[in-house]
């Protein structure tokens, strides 16, 4: 009996570490945008709200169609104006109970995009899974180089 319950526990937990080791399946996004080829502009071109709210955004057709009268990769005509938005993925996510604001970090902190997300410029290909993974430690750990708050509600509700 207590053979069948400790393999029941060892199964349990290789199927627990399983989970939690392997690392979460790349999304696909539905047009193959290349960062690289976009270089010289200003990441707030596109991801409008990064410096002004809390989110920044991730651009729709209109924004494309500044610049492409037909967007790569799909076949309709962007200035049409009737298709439907693009379908991007969020692959870089804080949970519900966590509050993040852009403009907080960007604007007041006058932080590098870079130094939460990587070095996205360079991508010739989309992003499948979070380039950066930003866990609690992450959070905290600038939190306390620059002096921020540190105190449990200052980022949880
Ligand atoms: C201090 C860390 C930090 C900095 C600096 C930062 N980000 Fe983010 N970014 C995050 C976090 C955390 C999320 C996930 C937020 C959520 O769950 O909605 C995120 C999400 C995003 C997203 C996808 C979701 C959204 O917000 O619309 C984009 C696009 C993005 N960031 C772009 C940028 C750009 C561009 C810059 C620089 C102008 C930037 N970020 C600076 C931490 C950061
Ligand atoms: C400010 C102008 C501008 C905006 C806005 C813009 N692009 Fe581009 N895009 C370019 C330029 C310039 C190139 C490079 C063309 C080349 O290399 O021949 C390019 C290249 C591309 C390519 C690669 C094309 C190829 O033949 O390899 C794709 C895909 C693409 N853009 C998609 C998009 C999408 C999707 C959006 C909107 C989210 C967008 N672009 C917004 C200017 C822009
Ligand atoms: C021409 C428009 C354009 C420009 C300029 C641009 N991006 Fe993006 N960005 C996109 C699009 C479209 C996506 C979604 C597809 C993908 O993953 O590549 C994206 C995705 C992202 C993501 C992933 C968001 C998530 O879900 O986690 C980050 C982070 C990001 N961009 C940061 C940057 C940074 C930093 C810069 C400036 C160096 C920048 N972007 C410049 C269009 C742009
Ligand atoms: C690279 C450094 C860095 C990282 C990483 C970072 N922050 Fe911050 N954060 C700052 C700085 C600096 C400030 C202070 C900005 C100011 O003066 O208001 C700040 C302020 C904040 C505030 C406002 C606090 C207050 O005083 O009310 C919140 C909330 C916050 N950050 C949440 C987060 C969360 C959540 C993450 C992780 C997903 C994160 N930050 C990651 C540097 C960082
Ligand atoms: C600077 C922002 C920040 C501060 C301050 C902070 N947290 Fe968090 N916390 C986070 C983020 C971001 C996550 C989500 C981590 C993830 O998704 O991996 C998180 C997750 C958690 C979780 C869920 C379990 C986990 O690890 O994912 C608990 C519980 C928690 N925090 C408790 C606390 C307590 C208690 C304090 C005060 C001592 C605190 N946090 C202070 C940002 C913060």
């Amino acid at each position: 009996m207590f053979r069948y319950v400790g393999a029941a526990v060892v199964t349990g937990l290789v199927a627990t570490a399983w989970i939690v080791v392997l690392p979460p399946s790349p999304v696909g996004q539905p047009i193959a945008f290349p960062h690289a080829r976009h270089q010289g502009l200003t990441c707030t071109v596109c991801h409008r709200g990064a410096a002004t709210t809390a989110r920044a955004g991730i651009p729709g057709a209109a924004v494309c169609a500044k610049c492409h009268s037909t967007i790569p990769g799909r076949a309709t005509t962007a200035t049409a104006g009737r298709e439907p938005p693009i379908a991007w993925v969020q692959v870089t996510h804080v949970p519900d109970h966590v509050m993040f604001s852009h403009r907080r970090h960007v604007t007041i902190a006058k932080l590098d995009c870079e130094s939460c997300h990587g070095r996205i410029r360079d991508r010739t290909a989309p992003l499948g899974a979070a380039p950066m993974r930003l866990e609690m430690k992450t959070c905290l750990s600038c939190h306390s180089r620059e002096g921020a708050a540190e105190d449990c509600a200052a980022c949880h509700r």
